[in-house]
C-alpha cells in the first residue's frame, strides 16, 4: 500500500517521523515522504529530517513561502500532479500548516480515472485532527476546519478533540483517539536529547534559565505588540538567563522594527539561530520554564512537567491547561506567573491518555484494520 506522509513546516516533521518509522517495518506498506518545501531553511528542515532519522524527502515539492493563498494554491497545483502520477492509496496529513490543507484539498478532489469505483481517489488521513481555538484570525484555525471536514480519517490527540469534532458532525467511526504523536518522537529520541548539553554549551545551568519560542503572526507582525513583547521579556532576562532561539519570521521583523538590537544587548538574553529538535529538546528538559507562542510546546511541557507559559489569549490545546502545566498569559499576567515559578510553586499536573510514545503503533493497527483487509 503506497501511502503518502505530507510533511511541509517544521512542527510537521516530529509528527511524520515516528510513523515513517513504524510504516517502514511492516511489508505492506510503502511509506513515501512529500516534502512541500513550505520550510525550506537547513536548520528549518533537513536539519530534523537527520536528527529523527529520516531519509531525504522521497518527492519535494520545492514551494516555498507566499502569501496565503499562493502557497495554499501552488501546492495544492504541484501535489495534484504527483497524486496522478503516483497514485497513493492512502495520504497522511499532520497538523494545521497551509500545506495541510491544500494537500488534504488535492487528494479528496483528485480522480484517478481510469480505476474502478471506490478506488478513484485516496483516502485521506488527519493527525492531530479535531484541535480548536475557535479564533478564527488564526490561519491553522481554518486550515483544521477544512482538513477535518474532509478527511476521511480523524486521529485526535486526546479526548477533547474528539468531542470537537463530534459537536460537528463528524461521524464517529471516522474519529480514532490515537493519542499525541509528539510524545513518540520525544521518547524515540530521548537518549540522544539527554546526551545532548545544548545548555551547558551555551554557559546555562540546569533548571536555572527559561526557554523563549514566539512566532505567531498575532505576536511578532505588529510593531507595537513586539516592541511591548521584547521590553517584557528583557525585564525577565534581568532576572533569570533567556534563550530565545528566533524563528526566521520572528528575526526578519525584529529587523524590520529595529528591536534586534535592544534584545542582543540584553546581558543575560542569549539569542541563538533556530535549532534542530535534539539540541531544542535538551533545552527544554533541562529549563526551569518556557516563554512560547508554539503548539508543540505546549504539549511537550506537560508530558515533561516543565511550566509553560504560553502568550496567547486562547489554545486549541485546552488539555495542556485543565490538566499539564500550561498557563496562558498576558503580558500583564506574564511578570506575576514567573515570580511564582520562581518562588517554586508549580501547577500540579497530570499526563493525558495515550500521551505514552506508542501513537505510531496504534495508527499502523488502525490503517491495517481499516484498509489492508477491505
Ligand atoms: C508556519 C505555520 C504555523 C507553524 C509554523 C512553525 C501556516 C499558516 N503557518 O508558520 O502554523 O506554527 O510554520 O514554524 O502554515 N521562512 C524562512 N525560512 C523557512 C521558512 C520560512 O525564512 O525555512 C520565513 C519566510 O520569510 C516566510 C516566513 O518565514 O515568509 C513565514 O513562513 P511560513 O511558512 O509562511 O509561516 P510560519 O510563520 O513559519
Amino acid at each position: 500500500m503506497r501511502i503518502h506522509l505530507i510533511a511541509a513546516a517544521r512542527p510537521n516533521f516530529m509528527k511524520i517521523a515516528p510513523l515513517y518509522h513504524a510504516l517502514d517495518q511492516v511489508e505492506w506498506a510503502r511509506p513515501v515522504i512529500v516534502h512541500t518545501g513550505q520550510h525550506y531553511d537547513i536548520n528549518m528542515s533537513d536539519a530534523f529530517f537527520n536528527d529523527l532519522g529520516l531519509p531525504d524527502p522521497h518527492i519535494h515539492l520545492g514551494i516555498g513561502s507566499g502569501s496565503h493563498a499562493e502557497q495554499t494554491g501552488n501546492v495544492m497545483i504541484a501535489y495534484e500532479k504527483i497524486l496522478l502520477k503516483e497514485r497513493p492509496r492512502l495520504v497522511v496529513v499532520v497538523g494545521g500548516v497551509n500545506s495541510t490543507m491544500a494537500c488534504t484539498i488535492a487528494a479528496s478532489k483528485v480522480v484517478y480515472a481510469d480505476l474502478p469505483e471506490g478506488s478513484r481517489r485516496p483516502v485521506v488521513a488527519h493527525l492531530e485532527a479535531g484541535l480548536r481555538s475557535k479564533d478564527r484570525t488564526m490561519p491553522e484555525e481554518i486550515n483544521r476546519l477544512v482538513t477535518d471536514a474532509l478527511a476521511d480519517i480523524l486521529w485526535t490527540p486526546s479526548p477533547d478533540a474528539t468531542e470537537n469534532l463530534l459537536k460537528e458532525g463528524v461521524p464517529r467511526q471516522k474519529i480514532e483517539n490515537v493519542g499525541n504523536i509528539m510524545i513518540d518522537s520525544l521518547e524515540m529520541m530521548r537518549q540522544k536529547i539527554v546526551a545532548a548539553e545544548a545548555f551547558s554549551a551555551l554557559g546555562l545551568s540546569r533548571g536555572r534559565y527559561g526557554l523563549i519560542t514566539l512566532h505567531r503572526p498575532a505576536n511578532v507582525d505588529s510593531p507595537d505588540i513586539l516592541a511591548a513583547l521584547c521590553r517584557l521579556l528583557i525585564a525577565v532576562s534581568e532576572r533569570i538567563p533567556l534563550v530565545f532561539p528566533v524563528h526566521p519570521r520572528t528575526r526578519k521583523n525584529l529587523v524590520a522594527f529595529g528591536l534586534l538590537d535592544g534584545l542582543q544587548q540584553a546581558e543575560k538574553m542569549i539569542l541563538t539561530e533556530p535549532m534542530n529538535y535534539v539540541r531544542f529538546m535538551n533545552l527544554v528538559f533541562n529549563c526551569q520554564f518556557v516563554i512560547t507562542d508554539s503548539g508543540g510546546i505546549q504539549e511537550e511541557t506537560t508530558y515533561l512537567g516543565i511550566p509553560c507559559l504560553t502568550m496567547r489569549p486562547n489554545t486549541e490545546r485546552p488539555i495542556t491547561v485543565d490538566q499539564g502545566t500550561n498557563q496562558l498569559c498576558t503580558m500583564e499576567s506574564l511578570g506575576p506567573r514567573i515570580d511564582r515559578i520562581l518562588a517554586g510553586a508549580a501547577k500540579s499536573y497530570h499526563v493525558p491518555e495515550r500521551w505514552d510514545g506508542r501513537t505510531a503503533e496504534r495508527i499502523v493497527n488502525v490503517i491495517r484494520s481499516k484498509m489492508l483487509f477491505n
